[in-house]
């Protein structure tokens, strides 16, 4: 326990903010594009909601909401792979994220170019930098959405881009992180090592 100072009482020196933006505290993760399929039909949409969750087997977890056509998709097909796209792909990442698949090909409309993935029957998109295939490990009910935890079976990147310690070369592309609405930012980097 720490011996240090003691929580100060008195006035609050935080403001109270919506419990419903409460999120947007944690959000600053990479945005991704998720893809399915089921059948012939490919779908793609906008996450910002995700993180890793296990190193053995490698785990990871998306927040998908009921509604998402997205939803149907992996729970039918038990796969989906996460596509890490940059700021150059701002433009293509609103728009996967404010279409629903239900009745567009957002690869047409969204202008993005799906190519064979290794492991799974979903696609990757080409414009990306890089790319987790995964199989449906579990599913949990969360609210209005469910966590789909993947197991990861291949994983990939645009070479030139990552070094050997897959750490994204800031001069060749940005990652987006979602600070809510319409609003990103990308990283700098600060390299301690
Ligand atoms: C920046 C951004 C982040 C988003 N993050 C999520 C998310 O984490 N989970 C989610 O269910 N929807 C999220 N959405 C909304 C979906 O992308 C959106 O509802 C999309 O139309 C669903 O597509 P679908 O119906 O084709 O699956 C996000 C949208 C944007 C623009």
């Amino acid at each position: 326990m720490s011996e240090g100072k003691t929580p100060k009482e008195g006035v609050m020196s935080f403001k109270n903010i919506p419990i419903t933006n409460a999120n947007r505290l944690i959000n600053h993760g990479p945005t991704i594009l998720i893809t399915s399929k089921l059948g012939e039909k490919i779908n793609v949409m906008t996450a910002a909601w995700q993180m890793p969750v296990s190193f053995k087997p490698m785990l990871v977890a998306v927040s998908i909401g009921h509604e998402r056509f997205s939803h149907k998709l992996i729970l039918e097909s038990r796969e989906f792979v996460i596509n890490i796209p940059h700021l150059e792909m701002i433009k293509e990442v609103l728009c996967c994220g404010t279409h629903s698949g239900k009745n567009t090909d957002k690869f047409k409309v969204c202008k993005l170019t799906p190519v064979k993935a290794q492991e799974v029957g979903a696609p990757l998109i080409e414009e990306c930098i890089g790319n987790i295939e995964c199989r449906l490990y579990s599913h949990h009910e969360a609210g209005d959405h469910t966590i789909f935890v993947g197991e990861v079976v291949a994983a990939s990147v645009k070479e030139s881009i990552f070094d050997g310690y897959l750490r994204v070369d800031l001069e060749q592309a940005k990652t987006l992180h979602h600070l809510g609405g319409k609003a990103f930012c990308h990283p700098d980097g600060i390299d301690l090592a």
